[in-house]
C-alpha cells in the first residue's frame, strides 16, 4: 500500500492546512493586493504616497508579506529583512484618514476575493488592527 502523498505545498497529512493553503495560496493574496492597488491608484489621498514608477514592486512587497504573516513561504523576509511595518511606514502620513481609505480598498479586495465568511473575517480582522496601529499621525492630510 502506498503512503498517502502530500500536495507539494505546506499542507501534509498530519497538520491542518495554513491559512495561507486554505484561503487558495499565493493566487488569492495576488488578487486581493491586486485589487487594493487599483483602489489605491485613483485615491486622492493615498495615490500621492505610493510609488508610480514601481507599483509591480508595492504590488510584490505586500503580497509576499502578507503571505508570510498566514503561513506561506517566508521570501518577503529572504528578500526585505524583519518586516518592521510601523518603521518602514514612518516615511507616510498615516492618519486616520488615510488608514480608512486604505481599508476601503482593503475591503473591497477582501470582499471580491470570495473567502468563506469566516476566513474573510478572520482576514479583516486583522487587516483593520494593522492598519490601526499603522497610524503615526493626527495631522490633517497635506493639501487636503
Ligand atoms: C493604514 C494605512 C496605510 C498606509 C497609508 C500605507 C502606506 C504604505 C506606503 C505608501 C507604502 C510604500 C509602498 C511600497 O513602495 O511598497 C507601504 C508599504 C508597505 N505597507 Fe503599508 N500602508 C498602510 C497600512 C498597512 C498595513 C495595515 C499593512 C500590513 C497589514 C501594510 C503593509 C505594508 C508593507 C508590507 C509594505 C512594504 C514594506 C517594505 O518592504 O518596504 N501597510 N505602505
Amino acid at each position: 500500500m502506498s503512503e498517502p502523498v502530500a500536495p507539494a505545498s505546506s499542507m501534509s497529512p498530519t497538520e491542518p492546512p495554513s491559512f495561507y493553503d486554505a484561503v487558495g495560496g499565493h493566487e488569492t493574496f495576488e488578487a486581493i493586493v491586486r485589487r487594493f492597488y487599483e483602489g489605491v491608484k485613483d485615491d486622492d489621498v493615498l495615490s500621492p504616497m505610493y510609488p508610480e514608477d514601481d507599483m509591480d514592486g508595492a504590488v510584490w512587497r505586500l503580497t509576499a508579506f502578507l503571505e508570510q504573516y498566514w503561513g506561506g513561504p517566508t521570501t518577503y523576509s529572504e528578500q526585505r529583512g524583519h518586516p518592521r511595518l510601523r518603521m518602514r511606514h514612518q516615511p507616510f502620513h498615516v492618519n486616520p484618514e488615510a488608514r480608512d481609505r486604505w481599508m476601503l480598498h482593503m475591503r473591497a479586495a477582501v470582499v471580491e476575493a470570495q473567502l468563506s465568511p469566516m476566513h474573510s473575517a478572520t482576514l479583516m480582522d486583522y487587516l483593520e488592527r494593522a492598519a490601526h496601529s499603522m497610524i503615526n499621525t493626527f495631522e490633517p492630510t497635506p493639501g487636503g
